[in-house]
């Protein structure tokens, strides 16, 4: 690689931030102005250079915008393969979060009548509950989501058939499975039930857990 950019530039920076020495007036180019002991060099060679020196960025920065752009297809082909770069692990209490939600949609579906928009829903939550499964095996192990997977094809069975009051009784073991693997997670007081009001998170109930006697009034 030509030194003569860098060597530019970084006489230039010692001349615009640092002084040193006592200031001597350097010989000047007569017909440029240009500080000709910068350089080392006389007029002629100095603009014989000058023209090495463009070509030589000009081919430094083609270099640099194929690294650029090899560098990006690369990341987006890892991206695409499914590989993590970072390795990432989402929180078992943010993937909970994302069930809650799903949770909650699909219910909705179901009662808007959008029968695609449930059976979508019921995919998302199953596969994310698979997930959190699949991070943390002991907290949410594949023993405990047999059941679970016994209710969701009871709930597509539901969805297919457009039968709601089927789909009622099955969302409600869903909802019971949430609960019976908080309470057994040590915590109770996240209490999952069927959606009150309309609203995303209606299927929470934010106050004290209810009596047995009260949740069989749900
Ligand atoms: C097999 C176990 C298991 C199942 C099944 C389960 N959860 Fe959880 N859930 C947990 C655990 C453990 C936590 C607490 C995570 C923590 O402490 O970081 C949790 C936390 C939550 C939270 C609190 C998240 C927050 O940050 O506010 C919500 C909401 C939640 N779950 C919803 C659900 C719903 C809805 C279902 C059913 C569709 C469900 N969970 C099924 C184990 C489970």
């Amino acid at each position: 690689m030509p030194r003569f950019p860098t060597g530019l530039a970084f006489r230039y920076s010692l001349e615009i931030n640092q002084s040193i020495g006592p200031f001597v007036p350097r010989p000047r180019c007569p017909q440029c102005a240009f500080s000709l002991r910068n350089l080392g060099l006389s007029h002629d060679a100095r603009l014989v250079n000058f023209g090495a020196a463009m070509r030589a960025l000009i081919n430094f920065l083609g270099i640099m915008l194929v690294v650029l752009l090899i560098g990006s297809a690369i990341s987006v082909a890892q991206e695409n393969s499914g590989q993590r770069l970072t390795g990432y692990v989402p929180r078992l209490s943010d993937l909970m979060v994302v069930i809650q939600i799903r949770h909650s949609k699909l219910f909705y579906a179901v009662k808007r009548g959008n029968w695609p928009l449930a059976d979508f829903e019921l995919e998302q939550l199953t596969s994310t509950l698979k997930e959190a499964g699949t991070y943390y095996p002991k907290t949410v192990p594949s023993s405990d989501l047999t059941g679970s997977t016994e209710i969701k094809n009871a709930i597509a069975e539901a969805i297919k058939a457009k039968d709601e009051a089927n789909f009622d009784q099955s969302f409600a073991q869903l909802t019971a499975e949430c609960n019976r693997c908080h309470e057994a997670a040590d915590r109770a007081f996240i209490f999952i039930r069927r959606p009150a009001f309309p609203s995303t998170f209606s299927n929470q109930l934010y106050g004290p857990r209810p009596t047995e006697q009260q949740k069989r009034g749900h």
